[in-house]
């Protein structure tokens, strides 16, 4: 199909996602240095999500596979670490819930680092965990992934600067216009208070990012469980980024 006039494209465009009031972090967080670099310096300009966008080719559900929500066995051997379940709901603004999102992880290993060759974090690499896992929510909006534990690391940000364990997530709608990032990070952590990618969370918003331990989902003898359900928007909304996050 063919739009063929800017009024006619106009009529197919969808509405922008609001960001909602005092949730999400400030684009310039002085604490946070790179946000200085990195802060848009002109107004935001809107993608619209017109035809092509919402219709044309997306993720392949095919091609995510079960085993791809499992990050402790995707080598030979078992990655090091205290193994956890990571789960919850995708979920839009009237508590509804959201199948067919693709939700895809990435985290440092147990010893805090990542398998990326800009992490040059004196800690070992783990041979058997890459750090990176996918899987389709549910018909229930469910995700649930198996992974390790992340550990703290060193980010040079200020002296003595450590991230509060945290897990990032990614979600992709139904087209590559509408994909949010954000962090998980785990109940009770005592660098929240010098990490200042958490603390540029507006204070009654950073609940929203801490996952809450789950004895319900727990595997007993093998498995704590953290859960963790993500508000697309509205009344109780998520937080997420602008841009790349450490
Ligand atoms: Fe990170």
């Amino acid at each position: 199909m063919t739009i063929r006039t800017p009024a006619a494209a106009a009529r197919f465009a969808l509405p922008a996602y609001e960001r909602p009031a005092g949730v999400n972090p400030p684009f310039d967080y002085p604490p946070y240095r790179s946000t200085e670099r990195r802060a848009p310096r002109q107004p935001l300009l809107v993608v619209p999500q017109r035809l092509t966008e919402v219709t044309g080719p997306l993720l392949g559900a095919e091609r995510v596979l079960a085993a791809d929500a499992d990050l402790t066995t995707q080598h030979a051997g078992e990655p090091l670490g205290e193994r956890i379940i990571v789960t919850g709901r995708v979920l839009d603004s009237g508590g509804r819930a959201v199948p067919g999102t693709l939700v895809e992880i990435w985290q440092a290993n147990a010893a805090g680092r990542y398998r990326h060759q800009t992490d040059q974090h004196r800690a070992p690499l783990d041979p058997n965990f890459t750090g990176a896992g996918r899987c389709l929510t549910d018909s229930q909006g469910r995700y649930r992934f198996v992974t390790i534990k992340p550990g703290a690391y060193p980010w040079q940000n200020h002296h003595n600067a450590w991230r509060a364990q945290h897990i990032h997530f990614s979600l992709f709608g139904r087209a590559f216009t509408q994909r949010l990032v954000t962090q998980m990070f785990f109940p009770s952590d005592p660098l929240f208070s010098q990490d200042p990618i958490f603390s540029s969370i507006p204070e009654a918003a950073r609940e929203r990012v801490i996952a809450r331990f789950d004895l319900d989902h727990t595997e007993p003898e093998w498995a704590l469980a953290y859960t963790w359900d993500i508000v697309l928007r509205g009344h109780g909304a998520g937080v997420f980024e602008a841009g790349e996050h450490a």
